[in-house]
């Protein structure tokens, strides 16, 4: 087996060497055969995972075989740092990186999600994502190349490590693998702990090796990954939000005739629609499966402790207000009012 980096690598150089993306080239007609890359790092058994099977179903469906999805899941072909370039140079042709992932590729004002205890109830979350401020986020990626086709539900976050991580004073000195998003960043620091960010696929081994000490992820990524094999604690603290965006290129989408163009968007639009009707009850799973297991302390959290949190975290908000200016702030609070 070769290891994931020099597959990685050798894909980018495949596309160096002129292999090129699977549509390039194609003839005017609306018949021709298409093939979509999709690289996603998550586990098939995840809402993501599971959301995106189903659009590569439905574009089998209405496309009758002509054009197909080819997904390649759980960090198989690229990783966090390298799927965002390899959509940039054609080497993948879709992506549904979560929304944090997109402050550092120029478009900070996604770091809004990862507020914390921005959102208490998924509702609220839908009321961005299927709205004007979703709308108006997913425009911004024009500015990278990048076309935003919807949005797609994971969960709240927990926190894990090798302790309870119910008060601001147990984070002291730990090391936190995060996201790459300032707004984390700061969260982690606020609370006393080294924020460490690593791509998603080496979380695990990064856990098992005390290369970092904790972590933080809804139920579903945390059982999928095996974390719970390396982390003896979970405190749902539901302090955050995960959630993501499926993104394509311009350079891609602007190719397609227009008929495959709806095609692939009713596809898209069914199968999210579809994934956000599971998210939770695959949450509510793995953490069943987790307490199940026998190996991680599940711990929940009352309200001060919730209080003690959220206080502790509010430099967080301070931080993106000075980077995004206070509008973007005022509207999503409008449409959370
Ligand atoms: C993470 O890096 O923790 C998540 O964004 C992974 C994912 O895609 O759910």
């Amino acid at each position: 087996m070769h290891h994931p980096a020099v597959t990685r690598r050798r894909c980018l150089q495949a596309w160096a060497l002129g292999a090129g993306p699977a549509w390039a080239g194609r003839g005017a007609g609306a018949a021709a055969p298409l093939t979509i890359r999709l690289s996603h790092v998550v586990a098939e058994q995840t809402p993501k995972g599971l959301a995106l099977q189903r659009f590569a179903r439905n574009v089998h469906a209405a496309g009758g075989g002509r054009i197909r999805v080819e997904i390649y899941a759980d960090s198989r072909l690229y990783g966090d740092a390298s799927e965002m370039q390899a959509l940039q140079l054609g080497a993948v042709d879709m992506l549904a990186p979560s929304l944090s992932k997109f402050g550092p590729i120029g478009c900070p004002e996604f770091e809004l999600f990862d507020l914390p205890f921005l959102f208490s109830q998924r509702e609220q979350v839908h009321r961005i994502t299927q709205g004007s401020v979703g709308r108006a986020l997913l425009a911004t990626l024009a500015r990278q190349g990048l076309v935003g086709l919807g949005y797609l539900d994971n969960g709240f976050k927990h926190m894990s490590a090798n302790r309870p991580l119910l008060a601001p004073e147990y984070f002291a000195g730990l090391r936190m693998r995060i996201q790459s998003s300032r707004v984390i960043a700061q969260q982690m620091r606020a609370l006393g702990a080294e924020p460490v960010v690593l791509d998603f696929g080496e979380t695990r081994r990064a856990l098992a090796l005390g290369v970092v000490d904790g972590t933080e992820n809804p139920a579903s990524n945390f059982w999928t990954q095996h974390m719970h094999e390396a982390q003896q604690d979970l405190s749902l603290t539901t302090h955050g939000w995960l959630g993501y965006a499926v993104v394509t290129h311009q350079r891609l989408w602007q190719h397609l005739q227009a008929p495959d163009r709806r095609l692939i968007e009713d596809a898209l639009t069914e199968a999210l629609a579809w994934g956000n009707t599971i998210a939770e009850q695959e949450n509510r799973s793995a953490l069943a499966a987790v307490q199940a297991s026998g190996m991680t302390r599940v711990h929940a959290m009352d309200e001060a402790q919730r209080q003690g949190l959220r206080q502790a975290v509010q430099p967080a908000w301070d931080g993106l207000r000075t980077r995004i200016g206070p509008e973007w702030m005022a509207r999503m609070r409008a449409a959370l009012d």
